[in-house]
């Protein structure tokens, strides 16, 4: 609900000027694929790289977020949509304090990833696809989730009975059955370094 009385503040201190003094440019890296397919573990794996490269970082992951701020939301796709909504806003807000933002989440629509670029500015959103075969999540099931979900013991699972809808354009598309997670790391890495992301 929207109220006219409410007026937006500006700060003082602008984005720039945050991440300036952090000497990095601040972004999202989106993290999505199938619940199981590596993006948790691969987000930790970067966030600690680049917080051994002094950079600034916060790391916000679903299984976490769905404790805490998203308490209360399902899986149903209006539930998800309202998971990614909030935390697309979240993320935004990190963005503005200059930091790094890393997000792992399945986030299984385009349309709502689509929407939480267009929250932030050109470059800013770096959607990364943990591209992991349906068939090499299930035989991992760290959770055990994919069991339950075939016997029905868990309803509207992702890549079940659940839709996934693989990013049309990621601006980087990791492969992720048979490559190591220093490698993959690196890749990340390599990226933000390349496009001017970990300096001022
Ligand atoms: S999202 O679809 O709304 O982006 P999110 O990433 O927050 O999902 O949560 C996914 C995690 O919740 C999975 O890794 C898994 O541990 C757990 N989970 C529980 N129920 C489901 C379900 N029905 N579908 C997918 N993941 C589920």
């Amino acid at each position: 609900m929207s109220n006219k009385n409410i007026v937006w503040h500006d700060h003082h201190v602008s984005k720039e000027e945050r991440s300036s003094i952090k000497n990095q440019k601040p972004c999202i890296l989106w993290f999505t694929g199938l619940s199981g397919s590596g993006k948790s573990t691969i987000a930790n794996a970067v966030e600690v790289k680049l917080n051994a490269l002094q950079k600034h970082t916060y790391l916000l992951d679903g299984d976490n977020v769905r404790m805490g701020l998203n308490k209360g939301l399902g899986f149903s796709d209006e539930d998800r949509i309202e998971n990614i909504r909030r935390i697309g806003e979240v993320s935004k807000l990190f963005v503005d304090a200059g930091t790094i933002v890393l997000t792992a989440f399945i986030s299984p629509f385009q349309n709502e990833r689509d929407t939480v670029r267009s929250l932030v500015q050109g470059g800013e959103f770096i959607e990364v696809f943990i591209d992991t075969p349906l068939g090499v999540c299930e035989s991992r099931d760290p959770k055990g989730l994919y069991k339950k979900a075939r016997k029905s013991e868990i309803a509207n699972f992702t890549g079940i009975s659940s839709p996934y809808e693989a990013p049309i354009s990621p601006e980087i598309h990791i492969l992720n059955d048979k490559i190591s997670i220093e490698d993959v790391t690196q890749k990340i890495i390599d990226y933000l370094q390349d496009k001017g992301y970990l300096h001022a």
